[in-house]
Order: C-alpha cells, then structure tokens, then sequence
C-alpha cells in the first residue's frame, strides 16, 4: 500500500494513439479511489523541469477519442544521466509523489528500471507503443490503430499499384520490431512481408515477383518492415529494381501517419483497462512491474522482463502471408 495519497503520471517515448484514453482511466480510477494525480508533462523531461500539475476528472475530459497525449512526450537524454534522475527524484519528492504510473514503451521501461535501481518510488508501467514490441502483454496500445492506417495507406496504394500495373515497395514503422509490417502486410494482401525476425531472402523475393509477372499480376506491394536487415524499402527496392527490370517501381514511406489518429476501439478498451489494471496495482501493493493483457486476463510483467530483447512474431503468420501471396 502505497503511504501518501499523490501520484505522478507521465507519457514517454513515441506517443502512440491510445495514451489519452490511458491517462483518463488512470485519472478516473485514482480519483473513484480517493487519490491524487499528478501529470507530468513531456515524460522524464517535466519530471526533471519540475513541469507537473493536477488533474482532475474534467482535465481528462472528452479525450479519450484523440491521438496524441494530453500530457506531451519526449525521449530524455538528461534522465540517463545520475544528475538527472537525482533532479526528478527531488522534484517527485518536493510534490509529495509517492507512486507513479509510466505508459510508454521499451525505452520508457528501461528509463524507469534504471531509475528504480538508484532512487526508490513503487512505479507501475502501462504498454504504449505502436511497436508491440514488449513481453508480457499481447498487445501494446495504439497497435490496433497503426495497423489499421497502415493497411488503409496499403489498400490506396494498392488501387494505384493496379491502376499503373506498378510494384510498390512501402515501409512500415516498428523500430526493430516487425509486428506492424507482419499484420499489415497480411490485411492489405501484400505479396511479399521483410521483418527483422526472419532472415529476408531477396532472390526469393525476386523470384515470387517474376512468377507474378509472368501471370500477369496487375500490381504487387511488398510491405518492408523499418528494421528489417537488407534495409529500408529504398535499399530494397534498389536491390531488387536491378534485377527485375520490367516492373515500373515505386518506394512509399507510411511514416508518422501510424502515430496518429483517433484510436481504434481495441486501443480505448485497452487502454481503459490498463489504466484502471495500474491504480489498483499500485493500491495493491504492486511495483516496478508493468500492466498488461496475456490471453485476456491482466498481466504483470517486471521492467527488465518486459523489455527483453529478440521478440519473436509469430512465425505462423509469415507462413500465412506466403501462402496467401501466392
Ligand atoms: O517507437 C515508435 C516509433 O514510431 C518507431 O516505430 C519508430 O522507429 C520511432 O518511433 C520513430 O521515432 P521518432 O518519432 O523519434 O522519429
């Protein structure tokens, strides 16, 4: 049980749609169970600016359709630094911050383990993060929703694609993650998925297009995952491009675009759930672990297990989309 009746919440790292809805159902539950909030703007920077504030329920308000975060984001180069955390710790102290809830992703994760490991505050994490890359939730928020745009951006692009008789080689964010591209690239029917999980074979990628040439498919769209290792979709491209002449080629880099927008419906019931998962852990005794939702049920998962590296996407799928493209 946490001691004072005051915590911080923050947003950290690549923002992603869905962290408004996050910040709402942890400002909503704290309150419904008699606590305090405070936010903290622009992540561990506010924290070491001193840059907070109370919220209330109407702070959050008619927030939880919007992309974005009420609360801002940042990556902190100053908070890996001994003094800055010494900094964000006095200032959590001076506000009377006794509990915090993080949402963020991988590096939000790391930040707080580190932190953790030198000043001592009961921290909850909540996952959010296009990526999906983080252990110990099926599904990060704001996932749902870059998926959705980026199969959008594939299926207009794909109506061109066809109008043109192009192939189209578009690159999907996921740091080095390829959840995005996997998921995607199967919704928009794409001919061929590059992620960093699995070894990317370009002959076999050339092959699979010239047998498509050769049948006379009207467009072809490989989707190339940020991280994938022969390169973003314009090293790909190039490399591929040499080989097969014929085909009238273009490069479409998605982008930020899968950062934003309203969220999905997934997204706001996820985030709901998660931000109301975080206060009762915190009430519970819970900490330095993150929320999340492994086979429908809340999940708590330990800072330095949840950003464990050489994530795995369910190879299974990659199988589908082969036999799909075919
Ligand atoms: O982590 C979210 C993410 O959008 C990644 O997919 C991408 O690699 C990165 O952030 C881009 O970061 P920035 O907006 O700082 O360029």
């Amino acid at each position: 049980m946490i001691e004072k009746k005051r915590i911080g919440l923050f947003t950290s790292g690549g923002d992603a749609p869905g962290m408004n809805a996050a910040i709402r159902a942890v400002v909503r539950t704290a309150i419904h169970y008699d606590l305090e909030v405070v936010g903290i703007m622009r992540g561990y920077e506010g924290m070491i600016d001193n840059e907070m504030q109370l919220l209330d329920s109407n702070s959050v308000s008619g927030i939880i359709n919007r992309g974005g975060t009420i609360l801002k984001t940042a990556r902190s180069e100053r908070f890996r630094t001994d003094e800055g955390m010494a900094k964000a710790f006095q200032n959590l102290q001076s506000q009377n911050i006794s509990g915090l809830i993080a949402i963020g992703g991988d590096g939000t994760f790391r930040g707080a383990n580190a932190f953790l490991e030198k000043h001592s505050i009961p921290t909850i994490g909540i996952p959010g993060t296009i990526d999906n890359d983080l252990y110990g939730t099926d599904f990060t928020i704001g996932y749902d929703t870059a998926i959705n745009t980026a199969m959008e951006a594939i299926d207009k692009i794909r109506d061109t694609a066809d109008a043109h008789n192009r192939l189209f080689f578009i690159e999907v964010m996921g740091r080095d993650a390829g959840f995005i591209a996997m998921r995607s690239g199967i919704a928009g029917g794409a001919e061929a998925i590059l992620v960093p999980e699995s070894k990317t074979d370009l002959d076999a990628v050339i092959d699979l297009l010239q047998r498509g040439w050769n049948r006379k498919k009207t467009s072809n769209i490989v989707v190339v995952a940020e991280g994938d290792e022969a390169g973003g979709a314009f090293k790909v491209a190039e490399a591929v491009k040499g080989k097969l002449q014929q085909f009238d080629t273009r490069v479409s880099i998605i982008g930020h675009t899968q950062r934003g927008g309203a969220p999905t419906c997934m997204d706001r019931v996820l985030a709901s759930r998660l931000g109301v998962a975080a206060v009762e852990a915190l009430l519970n005794g819970k900490q330095n672990v993150m929320v999340g939702v492994l086979h429908r049920d809340i999940s708590y998962t330990p800072f330095n297990q949840a950003t464990k590296h050489n994530l795995d996407v369910n190879l299974n799928l990659l199988r589908i989309a082969e036999i799909l493209s075919s």
